[in-house]
């Protein structure tokens, strides 16, 4: 309704501009959908008072910004992002407006997707949540998030795309273009340096600037440089002193300057501190803010935000000038013309068959088989007996987490697909095992389930062993859930080991059974003691509205798993490079990031420190053979680019995918780098016994480090040698060659 008022104002702008004569055009340009897109954005500028062109920068309620009613400019509304379309909420609230037509699908969380390894994928995803956000109208989705993960314990690991700066960049990508295809910007976030949650709206990040460009930034580079993001969200923490969403550095130098990205710098919610900082360092829309005295001295509270009432009075003074004013507007215009008012955007759709099916594969292409002793899995075919433990087998686990908490049309439960999958060929029964949350609900969307339960742990690890003892199969679903000091927003794990006595109970399981496969539920690396002891590890991430019939396709063998770790799982907290020495975590102050580039799997190869499972880990139920690396030269120079191809092939009995990786190492450098880096992949199928070629392309820029020194970008010449394996840390084959 808003937007069809929206639209007859226009029309009537438009009739009256050109009936009123000559003054500035004669035809309301900014309304043809037609004209060159900037040619618009200056003659909307040019017809904008200073008031409309104030209101356009900042919010008029939680989640929109009002456009400028007089010329026909339709509002922009933005959603959380980044694994479903939140719920609505009150105009002016956080409360849930109780709509009953805004359930969503929800997709897996970032980290599966991450895990996917597969381009493709992150396009599927892009598209499918595109084209809800499309339907529920919304122009802008808060999301993807790509904070690199750099410690364990971050409360918001799972919306993120892992550790290594490289797979994040291809991941990103296309995600980025899938969703804008449908006329929504993606707003990629949390820009930048937000690797922490407890105190984000006060650490004060310190790093060296190739930290800074050869870890942290990469994937918000890919997804404005190569994605096209038309927006990109402020973070809350500081970096050298100043607010991320008013930093000079990040936004002004790098971000506008370095990358030329010409969309809008949307402030986290509430992530403004300063009218002055904002005006000058390149903040172009301001939400979420709670200043005081919000209703006081003004009708509307939005009046009262640093880039509202503050910034009319400092050019009404004369204090400030209208230059940045402008520049910000004309940031917003560009954006409300690609997406609200984008004429050639689709209607979208909400929960379709495609949907649901995207969020089931992608789930399925995520899970990672971490281990399989004695080819526990999948489930032998005449298993009769499925005895399930675990409150995650039950928990409904899209709700919680923070801003990514969705109301979701269905959910399938890792139980309920478990016993969909096996009905009529065996019986599947489930028991309690733990207790974890039971709390149910997050920010007003209720889950409905009952999950109290007062027994003790020895009662509940009791009745586990004891179904167990009987059981053909034993699948323990657990892990973290999306509780505070979990996996969520706002707050960081406290410890690095599995809660809820899990671990007991998990060696109490094994100690009964053979047939044990332990299902992981979290997004984020817990410590394992217990791995000895059973047979079977699935990383199951949070895998959305599919999760129990995506989990059981590849449990039972339907579907064989092809996902790869996104981050190292190391033994204990103390082996992550962030968490040894002088580190400080959760920072209060000051955060200074001393493993430096070596973040992940690049500190645990150089302090010799062995995973528990590898960056890029991931098992088949099938095998692939590595063999004959060839490189196109063994040379090459600046202007160059080498190929490197290999032959791989599936030596099982099952078709299946491997993701082949190419890792670089710089055999000497001057400078102290990585043993070797992420610079390449591909997700190939095979069927048994069949062979693929896979070829990469080497260019200069997948040599490079950043240098202090030279302030950008340096390749050395000399011996480089080419990584080609399964994982980080399982290297098939080696090459050589020398940079000239
Ligand atoms: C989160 C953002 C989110 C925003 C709006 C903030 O607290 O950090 O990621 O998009 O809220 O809900």
């Amino acid at each position: 309704m808003r937007r069809l008022i929206i639209s007859l104002v226009a029309l009537v702008v438009a009739i009256s501009a050109v009936a009123s004569g000559p003054k500035r055009s004669t035809k309301a340009l900014y309304l043809d959908p037609n004209a060159p897109l900037e040619e618009r954005v200056e003659d909307a500028l040019s017809r904008m008072t200073l008031r409309e062109k104030i209101a356009i920068i900042h919010a008029q309620s939680k989640f929109s910004s009002p456009g400028v009613p007089r010329l026909g400019i339709a509002e922009l509304w933005c959603t959380d992002g980044p694994h479903g379309i939140r719920p609505e909420v009150l105009w002016d609230e956080w409360e849930q407006a109780c709509w009953t037509n805004d359930s969503c699908t929800a997709y897996p969380a970032l980290t599966c997707l991450a895990a996917t390894w597969n381009r493709d994928m992150a396009e599927l995803y892009g598209v499918s949540i595109g084209e809800e956000a499309r339907y529920r109208e919304k122009d802008v989705l808060l999301g993807p998030g790509v904070n690199i993960y750099r410690s364990p314990l971050c409360g918001r690991n799972f919306e993120y795309m892992g550790e290594d700066p490289y797979l994040a960049s291809e991941m990103v990508v296309p995600y980025v273009k899938g969703v804008q295809s449908q006329g929504v910007a993606a707003c990629v976030k949390h820009f930048a340096l937000n690797n922490e949650e407890l105190y984000r709206h006060q650490v004060d990040v310190e790093l060296s600037d190739r930290a800074l460009f050869e870890i942290y930034l990469p994937a918000f580079e890919a997804a404005v440089k190569r994605g096209g993001a038309w927006s990109i969200m402020g973070s809350y923490n500081k970096y050298q002193g100043t607010y991320a969403c008013h930093n000079d550095r990040l936004l002004n130098q790098i971000l506008k300057g370095m990358w030329q990205f010409d969309g809008v710098v949307i402030s986290d919610w509430g992530g403004t501190h300063s009218t002055e900082e904002a005006i000058r360092n390149g903040l172009d829309l301001e939400f979420g803010s709670w200043t005081d005295g919000l209703t006081e001295g003004a009708s509307n509270a939005y009046d009262n935000y640093y880039m509202a009432l503050p910034y009319l009075r400092l050019i009404e003074s004369g204090a400030v000038g209208a230059e940045e004013l402008d520049e910000k507007v004309r940031r917003v215009l560009r954006l409300t013309f690609r997406t609200a008012m984008n004429q050639n955007k689709p209607y979208g759709a909400m929960c379709s068959e495609e949907h649901i099916e995207a969020a089931r594969t992608i789930g399925e292409e995520g899970i990672v088989l971490l281990q399989n002793k004695r080819s526990n899995l999948p489930i032998a075919k005449d298993a009769k007996r499925i005895v399930v433990v675990g409150e995650n087998a039950v928990k409904m686990m899209t709700v919680g987490g923070g801003s990514s908490s969705l109301k979701v049309k269905h959910e399938c439960s890792p139980l309920e697909g478990l016993q969909r999958h096996y009905e009529g060929r065996a019986e599947v029964v489930w028991v309690r095992g733990y207790v974890g949350d039971v709390t149910g609900d997050y920010n007003g969307v209720v889950t409905g389930q009952n999950l109290e339960d007062n027994r003790t742990k020895e009662e509940l690890i009791a009745e586990a062993v004891a179904e167990a003892r009987t059981a053909d199969h034993v699948i323990f679903v657990g892990g973290l859930n999306k509780s505070e000091k979990q996996d969520c927003e706002g707050a960081d794990r406290t410890q690095y080991g599995l809660p809820y006595a899990q671990d007991e109970l998990i060696r109490a399981l094994a100690a009964e059974t053979k047939h044990l496969t332990v299902v992981l539920v979290s997004g984020n690396a817990v410590a394992m003691p217990w791995l000895g002891d059973v047979e079977s590890v699935v990383q199951a991430w949070y895998l959305g509205s599919e999760s129990g019939n995506a989990l059981a396709r590849v449990l039972s063998g339907d579907v064989n798993p092809s996902g790869k770790l996104p981050f190292t799982f190391g033994v204990k907290l103390e082996d992550y490079p962030s968490h040894s020495g002088e580190c400080t975590f959760p920072n209060p102050d000051k955060a200074y990031y001393h493993d430096d580039i070596f973040v992940g799997y690049r500190g645990f190869e150089e302090r010799g420190t062995k995973p528990l499972f590898a960056f890029g880990h991931g098992l088949s139920y099938t095998t692939f053979k590595y063999s004959n690396l060839r490189l196109s030269s063994a040379t090459m120079s600046a202007d160059e680019t080498l190929t490197a191809t290999v032959t791989v092939t599936n030596t099982g009995r099952r078709s299946g995918k491997e993701v082949v990786q190419l890792y670089v190492g710089d055999a000497e450098s001057a400078q102290p780098r990585p043993n070797k880096e992420l610079k390449e992949f591909a997700k190939v199928e095979l069927q048994p016994g069949e062979s693929k070629d896979v070829t990469f392309d080497i260019s200069a820029d997948k040599l490079c480090y950043y240098s202090i020194e030279v302030g950008g970008w340096v390749v050395e010449p000399g011996e480089f040698v080419l990584y080609v394996g399964a994982s980080s840390a399982d290297v098939r084959l080696k090459g050589e060659f020398t940079f000239r």
